[in-house]
């Protein structure tokens, strides 16, 4: 039991799925993992822990926001032991090639204040996805045909940002699209030495101003947990 992990020791797997949305925990849960226990549900940030293919994972919310995704990463890797975390996540598409409900594997996140970094001082720490996942994830979205996107994404630390010229600045260097835990997680992956990966659907569109509908979240989000347990066991 930790601060904001209310599970006990050996509760938690060693693979860990995390979505924003606590409910999309449970749904992803009780969707795709054989008998799913409910491991955490202390502030109602819901964990799950089940078998898929008879491996143990776990499915914990993570929050909104790099300062939230900190607390639950850090709490997992250091008192619980986790070894790989795969952020399940949205993301606002930032290329016109990147259409509602593709796929984004982050390669790497851009932020401006990632909120583990400041250990750096004045150097600008690029955190980057563990390879095998990222390489995994992608052999799994194309067997399925999932309309994938490999690259740069941008953490940001507002969702209202109103500098429209910074979004310009994104676009021009490629950057993908912009959600708002990855840059936090792969910092501190890096640091305790173990694998992250962050996939992204595209639910809405900072170009065209798109949005997925909802009925359409749910068969989008199923693609991307399937992706998330295929590469996390590949
Ligand atoms: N901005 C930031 N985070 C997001 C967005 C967005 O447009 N869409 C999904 N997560």
């Amino acid at each position: 039991m930790t601060i904001h992990i209310g599970a006990k020791p050996g509760q938690i797997a060693e693979t860990v799925l995390m979505p924003g949305d606590p409910y999309r925990a449970k749904w992803a849960a009780q969707t795709f993992l054989e008998n799913p226990e409910l491991v955490n549900e202390t502030r109602g940030m819901l964990g799950y822990t089940g078998t898929w293919r008879g491996h143990s994972v776990t499915i914990q919310g993570s929050g909104m926001g790099m300062p939230s995704l900190s607390i639950y990463a850090n709490e997992l890797i250091r008192d619980f032991g986790a070894k790989t975390l795969i952020r399940i996540g949205s993301c606002g598409g930032m290329q016109d090639k990147v259409k509602i409900r593709d796929v984004i594997v982050a390669m790497t996140a851009s932020s401006f204040s990632t909120p583990s970094s400041g250990i750096f001082r004045e150097l600008n720490f690029a955190p980057c996805a563990d390879w095998s996942l990222l390489q995994a994830a992608v052999l799994a979205a194309e067997a399925r045909k999932v309309p994938t996107h490999v690259g740069g994404i941008y953490s940001a630390d507002v969702f209202y940002d109103e500098r429209p010229d910074l979004n310009e600045q994104m676009i021009r260097h490629g950057i993908l699209g912009v959600e708002m835990e990855a840059a936090e997680l792969y910092n501190l992956a890096a640091r305790y030495g173990v694998r992250a990966l962050a996939l992204l659907t595209v639910s809405d569109h900072l170009i065209t101003h798109e949005a997925l509908p909802a009925e359409d979240r749910e068969k989008s989000f199923g693609d991307m947990v399937e992706i998330a347990l295929e590469a996390a066991f590949a």
